[in-house]
């Protein structure tokens, strides 16, 4: 299986009040194509940190993220931002839709900024949203006049219009109630299935079963790493297997 991201050595730290803290502490991770990576650990573990890191959000202190043969931590501010649009999308737990433009304007905001030609940008966002479930009666809606598990759908599309290498995600489920969350994993292990690779942190168990590959930390280091296959529904036995992972880390 080939790798997407390997890290070496990655550190950050963050100074506060003449403090500082070291957040991620030498982390040796690999991150590899097709797979669904989960990231648990408890609040405070760096879990965040590490996403920002990894998809080159936020510099790290110290070491390398090889992200497809580049190490990103030396691209300048400028390529760092280009070489993300092009090769990372994000959800989070909020979905961050700009409310003043159409759930399609919102789309080809993200599409244009990375391609000059809007037909195919036009033609690339009314796919994935079609793809997703987002019927065409709500693109010329705004955000607020969807609900909150379509328009975190939409958020994923936004993610997705690109496409992205990886589709980084951090607790994109957390605001949303178990039905819609439901949906919204739902979508998230499809585009899986079809050969996007996802990176999610996660609290919840009912998520992170979605995952094939499970990554724990502790204090901001690998406690532990599980490969637990790929997702199955109602499956007992992989069920069984990730709740032992996760009483053996203290979860
Ligand atoms: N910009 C920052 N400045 C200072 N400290 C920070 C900053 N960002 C994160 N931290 C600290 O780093 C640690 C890890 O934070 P992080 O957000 O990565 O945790 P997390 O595992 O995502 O937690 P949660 O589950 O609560 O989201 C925390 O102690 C946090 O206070
Ligand atoms: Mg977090």
């Amino acid at each position: 299986m080939s790798s997407i991201i390997t890290t070496n050595k990655l550190s950050k730290s963050f100074k506060t009040d003449n403090r500082e803290i070291e957040v991620l502490k030498n982390l040796d991770i690999e991150i590899y194509e097709g797979d669904f990576t989960i990231i648990m650990g408890a609040s405070g573990a760096g879990k965040s940190t590490l996403l920002y890191s990894l998809s080159g959000m936020d510099k790290p202190t110290s070491g390398s993220i090889i992200f497809n043969d580049k190490d990103i931590t030396k691209l300048s501010v400028d390529n760092l931002a280009m070489f993300r649009r092009k090769n990372c999308g994000f959800v989070f737990q909020q979905n961050y839709l700009i409310d003043s433009m159409s759930i399609i304007d919102n789309i080809l905001v993200s599409g244009l900024l990375v391609n000059k030609n809007k037909k195919k940008v036009i033609e690339n966002a009314k796919n994935i949203l079609s793809k997703i479930g987002i019927n065409e009666s709500l693109w010329h809606k705004f955000p607020t006049q969807i609900s909150g598990g379509e328009a975190q759908r939409v958020g994923i599309a936004r993610a997705l219009t690109n496409n992205p290498k990886l589709l980084f995600a951090d607790e994109p489920t957390g605001a949303l109630n178990s039905k819609t969350g439901k949906e919204v994993l739902d979508t998230l292990t499809e585009f899986n299935n079809n050969g996007q690779s996802i990176v999610m942190v996660t609290h919840d168990i009912k998520s992170a079963r979605r995952g094939n590959r499970i990554i724990y930390l502790k204090d901001g280091e690998v406690a532990g790493i599980l490969d637990l296959g790929k997702y199955i529904p109602d499956d007992k036995k992989r069920h069984e297997k990730l709740s032992e992972f996760l009483v053996s880390m203290g979860w």
